[in-house]
């Protein structure tokens, strides 16, 4: 059609005359990539050097507006020019050199949330066992936001086993950017694409790269809760063991501090001092108690030994047997 178009402004301009001799931009397109809105053109079919380009666009309900003024490139970016998202849009373009110009070749029409092309939506997968999730980025408009743009837009899931491509299987209609995907085999490897459709735009988004993820064991999961559990069970035995161990050696360290009879005991398990013990363990009741113990043992030692809590007439005894200990 722009040959065409050209083909027929080239006759009437060459018909009529008035327009100048500067021959017009050829092949004018408009066209917009999420949600931006660009003219591009050819250069005539005999550029003259220093050429410049005029171009101006207008809405269904607004008069033309310049766009780009006295401009070399084949391109005019209109998207910081206050478009709106609904708009729909003409533009036109023309050389010009000095105060020459040619006539305006005029693009065809755009409505911008209809016929904007949906760039692709970027995928991540996160492996889970025998699920992977799939986390969906929507791609960034240049004005406003797809989901602002679009009241309705879903995901089409595309997924396959590697290398099975075409045994493909899709969830349609998915409205949430992140979805969990559980009708896998263990230890398989997927791929996914994801494409967005909208409710109004005529065509689903671009497709989004590849992704390929795997999944792990169907048992990971309660595997993994088995492994923590038996770890927990394994470090709470191990701290009782280590509890009653080290309560016996809080027994040995602690008993000669809080009691000498106590820590006596132990040490005079041998029958030989069994006897000084029990002669000692005897001194600290009533004194029949210790009489008895008198005559069953030295009778020696145990006046030496009672002497310290009556008189004090003799304390190397024990402190001798306190030395030993310790
Ligand atoms: C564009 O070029 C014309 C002619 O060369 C000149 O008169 C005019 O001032 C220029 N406009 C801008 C905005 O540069
Ligand atoms: C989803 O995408 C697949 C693959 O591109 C396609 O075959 C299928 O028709 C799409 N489904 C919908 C509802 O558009």
């Amino acid at each position: 059609m722009p040959a065409t178009v050209f083909t027929f402004i080239l006759t009437v301009s060459t018909l009529c005359g008035s327009r100048g001799v500067l021959h017009a931009p050829r092949n004018v397109e408009i066209s917009s990539n999420n949600m931006d809105l660009v003219l591009s053109w050819d250069p005539p079919a005999d550029p003259t050097h220093g050429l410049l380009y005029r171009t101006e666009f207008n809405s269904s309900v607004s008069k033309y507006r310049v766009g780009c003024l006295n401009t070399s490139a084949l391109r005019c970016d209109l998207t910081s020019l206050d478009i709106n998202l609904y708009g729909t849009y003409t533009a036109r373009v023309r050389a010009e050199l000095g105060a020459e110009s040619s006539v305006w070749v005029e693009s065809p029409q755009i409505i911008l949330d209809k016929n904007t092309n949906i760039g692709p939506p970027s995928v991540s997968l996160i492996s889970n066992g025998a699920t992977i999730e799939v986390s969906i980025t929507d791609p960034v408009f240049k004005i406003s936001e797809l989901r602002r743009a679009y009241n309705y837009a879903t995901y089409n899931i595309t997924y396959w086993k590697e290398g099975q491509q075409e045994k493909a299987v899709s969830i349609s209609n998915v409205q949430q950017n992140r979805v969990v995907v559980n009708t896998l085999q263990p230890w398989t490897r997927y791929c996914f694409q994801v494409q967005i459709h909208t409710d109004r735009n005529l065509r689903p988004s671009e497709p989004s790269s590849i992704t390929c993820g795997s999944t792990t064991s169907k048992e990971e999961a309660p595997w993994v809760a088995a492994v923590v559990t038996f770890v927990v069970m394994a470090m709470v035995v191990t701290l009782v063991v280590v509890a009653v161990v080290h309560r016996k050696k809080i027994f040995h360290f602690l008993c000669p501090k809080d009691s000498l009879p106590q820590h006596f005991k132990e040490y005079l398990l041998e029958p030989p001092t069994s006897s000084i013990y029990l002669a000692m363990r005897d001194s600290h009741p009533p004194e029949e108690v210790y009489h008895q113990v008198s005559i069953i043992t030295d009778g020696r030692t145990v006046e030496e030994e009672r002497p310290p809590e009556a008189g004090g007439s003799d304390c190397s005894k024990p402190t001798e047997i306190t030395e030993g200990e310790t």
